[in-house]
């Protein structure tokens, strides 16, 4: 055997295996490409979830709250309550069950966009917590608390009873925040990007919190 033949013995092999390895890591590459912009799509789907939550929570303001309106001024909520459909209106420059209406369908969008390769372990830039693929079942019923808490609020909505109405606002917010206190890790960068510090909590809900705490089917209700 000569010099030449040895060295096509040797490398005839390593070809053969780098020739196979490489679809296998193209296969990877992409299949990550997909599964950062699964993360993505689903934390831009809660940051949109979360605008239009925080245009709703003018419908819970009580006299003397200040509220942002549409155009970026600040707006003091005077004597007249100010919860009902047409202010919302005038104030935000959108119809509240528009609003309460996507809420719901972000939602259902995103609901099987937690596949287990999404995790910290595989992404990075998530916040979800290990904990949704440990405890798969309770982070469901979350989601599904929250599903119907806003096919709630549109129902409320349409009813124009200013009491239920502000009730299920709260419930919707308070089914956010009781996902992400178990689900979402809030880093200190993420305080800086609008939204991501964000509990899910307004201080005019605290009545219907007792309320969960007390009796947690309550926020399907
Ligand atoms: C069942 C659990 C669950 C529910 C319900 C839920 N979230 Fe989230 N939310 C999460 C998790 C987990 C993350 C982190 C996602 C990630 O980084 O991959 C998150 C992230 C966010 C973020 C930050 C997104 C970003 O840019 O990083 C915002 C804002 C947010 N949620 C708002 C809301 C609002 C508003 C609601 C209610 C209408 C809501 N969420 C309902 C679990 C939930």
């Amino acid at each position: 055997m000569n010099f030449g033949e040895v060295m096509v013995k040797i490398l005839k092999p390593l070809l053969i295996i780098f020739f196979c390895l490489v679809p296998f890591y193209q296969v990877l590459a992409e299949n990550k490409e997909e599964n950062v912009s699964i993360v993505e799509i689903r934390q831009q789907a809660m940051q949109a979830m979360w605008q239009r939550l925080d245009r709703l929570s003018t419908l819970i303001a009580r006299p003397g709250d200040i509220v942002a309106s549409s155009d970026g001024t600040s707006i003091v909520i005077g004597n007249k309550e100010t919860q009902t459909a047409d202010t919302y209106a005038l104030i935000q420059g959108r119809e509240a069950i528009q609003d309460a209406t996507e809420v719901a369908e972000l939602l259902k969008q995103v609901k099987d966009f937690w596949p287990a390769n999404t995790s910290t372990a595989h992404i990075k830039h998530t916040s979800a917590e290990t904990l949704v693929w440990l405890i798969p079942d309770a982070f469901k019923r979350y989601y599904m608390d929250a599903v119907i808490a806003s096919d709630n609020l549109k129902q409320s909505l349409a009813s124009e009873h200013n009491e239920t109405i502000r009730r299920s606002v709260c419930m919707v917010s308070l089914s956010c925040g009781k996902c992400h206190s178990a689900f979402r890790k809030v880093r200190y960068d993420n305080l800086r990007k609008e939204g991501r510090g964000w509990t899910g909590s307004y201080e005019n809900c605290w009545m219907y919190k007792n309320e969960i705490i007390l009796d947690s089917t309550s926020i399907r209700r």
